[in-house]
């Protein structure tokens, strides 16, 4: 037996937890581990701040319901989830449209529409349409591809947050047309807080952060021998420099047109957007969602 030092605590764990039997979690342990205890060294952690952290984390388990998902949000608010998109992106056989995050307000029963469709129905502010092509990454069009969008009123709420969560309305699912073409109707979304009454909200109040993010849309999109696509479209306006969950970049700015002559639709104003599919690889067959359906986390 040897007594323990700061340094010598972590060679302790890392021998006891050699026997481990599966490779690839042995090793994402060995490295969390060294990395846990190198910022507790790094800090020089105190008992109080410790206990301070594991009160944090109980009251992030405690706010997990089953369609409110504490832990996603707190990985999405320091950025853990859009480190993650991001090497996911980078394991891509082909260079595809840049993932962004899901989100809390995903379902899967958005009502099957037609191209050209409204997606809202309650909110009647000025229509745009979205519209373009989704191909792939050599450039062929995808017909048929499945896209499912989702988004928040004008207002800035989602239908899950308005009256008792049941209606559904600003999502549906289109199908590309023979050309990959996609075309829909809906209302301008706004940007919104992040939900702000948990001990995440606390977490970014501290940090003196604004806690919104920009207005943005939706896309889930997936073709049979294509890696699934989750991405947002962003619209320039407050917090696309600062969102606080890091969804926004460049490359998904939207850029919105008061009257292109090649729009699908005339009259509106409107956003053109081609979306590019990698082809699916093995790494694809393992994974899940990327943000993962938080409705099919179960808090128990
Ligand atoms: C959203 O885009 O809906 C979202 C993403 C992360 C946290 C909260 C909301
Ligand atoms: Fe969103």
């Amino acid at each position: 037996m040897k007594s323990h030092t700061p340094q010598s605590v972590t060679d302790a764990v890392l021998e006891q937890m050699e026997s481990t039997s599966d490779e690839r979690f042995k090793a994402v342990l060995e490295s969390a581990i060294r990395h846990l205890h190198a910022f507790a060294r790094e800090v020089n952690l105190t008992p109080a701040e410790w206990l301070k952290a594991i009160e944090f984390f109980t009251r992030v388990g405690k706010t997990c319901t089953v369609t409110r998902q504490e832990f996603i949000l707190l990985s999405d608010v320091v950025g853990l989830s859009t480190l993650v998109n991001t090497l996911h992106d980078a394991t891509a056989l082909e260079k595809a449209t840049s993932t962004s995050l899901l989100g809390p307000f995903f379902r899967e029963d958005a009502p099957q529409l037609t191209l050209g469709e409204q997606i809202s129905n309650a909110d009647k502010s000025e229509e745009i349409l979205l519209w373009g092509t989704v191909r792939s990454a050599a450039g062929k069009v995808v017909a048929n591809a499945k896209l499912m969008v989702w988004q928040t009123s004008s207002a800035g709420v989602y239908d899950l947050q308005e009256g008792d969560g049941s209606a559904v309305d600003y999502r549906g699912t289109f199908h590309s047309d023979s050309q990959g073409n996609y075309h829909l109707r809906t209302v301008r979304p706004l940007g919104y807080f992040i939900p702000m009454d948990g001990p995440v909200g606390d977490l970014v109040r501290a940090q003196r952060r604004q806690g919104c993010r920009p207005a943005h849309i939706h896309f889930l999109i997936s073709a049979p021998g294509f890696r699934e696509l989750v991405t947002a479209l962003y619209f320039t306006g407050p917090y696309l420099e600062t969102d606080v969950v890091f969804g926004a970049s460049p490359e998904l700015v939207a850029n919105e047109e008061s009257s292109d002559p090649e729009a699908p639709a005339k009259g509106l104003p409107s956003v053109h957007f081609d979306f590019t599919l990698a082809r699916a690889g093995s790494v694809d067959a393992a994974g899940g969602r990327v943000g993962a359906d938080p409705t099919k986390l179960r808090a128990e």
